[in-house]
């Protein structure tokens, strides 16, 4: 019979290489944790019209690659190409910001973008992202780099790069809009892109096409015309980061795929992933939730691309020992004997009320193959318990690492186990 296979374009995590996975995450969530960010889990799917009015139509998102459907009760349903919308509407929905502000939450999950897949490009990837709302210091902005900047580094990160710009508030792009305009004015544009220009023109600098690309480098730029509170803003945010001792780059030319934004934007860029080097990006968006009818509070965030900074973790070879490295159980149980494995059950499900990590050999294996499936499973300590450790009440510990032995009483055994553990914990 023909097997299945995962759809195209989509990023899969399984043992032993899940363990990358799970520590960029875990790293990333953490830091948005201790920066006093709290969880909000959301649906992956909602109302389209919510991507359509929050990210953008002029947004290749928008237009060419959200998974849109109709539901069996006929409601157009769109898999959350982002984070931030969903997030707003939530806010917005439970008056999240009739408390303290700024709200400050965290999310992780995926996220599906119907895009060509490549190396660190898929349809559906993974983000930890958070969303600071309700504040406009320049100190939060600095804060919400800061915490992308320290999960990066706590997953030991060195080769990457992180760009700053300002989009300015509204009399900023109002006010370059008009230059823009007239400077588009004087190219040869195809219809398609006049009518993205009159979308958003800020979407042209980012036109992959090398004849815009070059035009575009004579446009004038959204930074030379901040407004004098919008220059002050972001000044404050580049002396805060130096402050902070993390280094940027400022970019005018930068510009983010969605269309919300306003103020600080921000991308982190690794040197080791090629075309798809974007490791996480953010900013302001101080009209976004006015925009999805709730009050007209500013936001910042970012998203991080837990699918690339996995791949960017591997090019700089932070795994090299990972493999070989202990990811089992502290405790490897082998019954010897049909007899015994009740008993060794019992002992493994006693364990583990006891906060100790364990596990046994199923199914009937001779010692040898359950010694494999010992050292397979990468435990700690193994434990064979057969007939005449029952009769005895005493086994052989063995310390899988060093091949170490010692006798221990198998009453004792949770204590025992734990003593060593938290004894080795000390020693590293
Ligand atoms: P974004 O720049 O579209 O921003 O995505 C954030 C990150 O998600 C990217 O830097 C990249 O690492 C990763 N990513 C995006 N698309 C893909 C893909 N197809 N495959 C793999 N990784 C991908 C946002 O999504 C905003 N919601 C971030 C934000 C939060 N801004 C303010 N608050």
């Amino acid at each position: 019979m023909s097997k299945f296979q995962a759809p195209k374009g989509v990023s899969e995590y399984f043992p032993p290489l899940s363990s990358r996975f799970e520590f960029v995450r875990n790293h990333l969530a953490a830091s948005a944790q201790t920066a006093g960010y709290q969880l909000i889990e959301l649906p992956v799917f909602e109302d389209t019209e919510l991507f359509k009015r929050g990210v953008g139509e002029s947004t290749d998102v928008v237009s060419k690659e959200m998974y849109t459907f109709e539901d069996r009760g006929g409601r157009s349903i769109t898999l959350r190409p982002e984070g931030t919308a969903g997030v707003m509407r939530s806010v917005i929905e439970h008056n999240l910001d009739k408390g303290q502000l700024p709200v400050k939450l965290w999310y992780s999950g995926q996220f599906f973008r119907a895009e060509r897949p490549q190396a660190g490009r898929y349809r559906q990837f993974y983000q930890v992202g958070i969303e600071a709302i309700g504040a406009n210091d320049p100190q939060i902005d600095a804060e919400v780099i800061s915490v992308a900047w320290r999960g990066f580094k706590a997953i030991g990160l060195k080769n990457f790069r992180l760009d700053i710009t300002s989009l300015g508030d509204g009399a900023s792009r109002a006010a370059h809009r008009v230059d823009l305009l007239r400077f588009f004015d004087t190219l040869d544009l195809d219809e398609a892109t006049r009518a993205r220009a009159a979308l958003n023109p800020l979407r042209l600098f980012d036109d992959k096409r090398p004849e815009i690309q070059t035009a575009m480098s004579k446009a004038p730029r959204l930074l030379d015309y901040l407004s004098e509170e919008s220059a002050a803003h972001f000044a404050k945010v580049q002396s805060l980061l130096t402050s902070f001792g993390i280094p940027f780059v400022v970019n005018p030319l930068m510009v983010r795929g969605l269309d919300y934004y306003t103020g600080t934007t921000f991308e982190f860029v690794h040197e080791g992933l090629g075309a798809q080097s974007g490791i996480g990006g953010g900013g302001r968006y101080d009209g976004l939730m006015a925009q999805l009818g709730g009050s007209d509070l500013s936001g910042i965030g970012f998203g991080i691309g837990v699918d690339r900074v996995v791949l960017a973790a591997e090019a700089e070879g932070l795994f090299v020992d990972d493999e070989s490295a202990r990811t089992g159980v502290d405790l490897f149980l082998i019954a010897l004997g049909e007899d015994s494995k009740d008993e060794v059950a019992v002992l493994v499900n006693s364990l583990r009320d006891a906060g100790i990590s364990s596990d046994m050999a199923y199914g009937d294996r001779a010692l040898k193959g359950a010694m494999k499936a010992a050292d397979k499973s990468g435990a700690r300590y193994s434990l064979v318990v057969g007939e005449n450790e029952l009769s005895s009440g005493e086994a052989t510990l063995k310390d899988m690492s060093s091949g170490e032995e010692q006798a221990i009483r198998i009453g004792d055994l949770s204590s025992t186990v734990s003593s060593l553990l938290s004894s080795e914990k000390k020693r590293n």
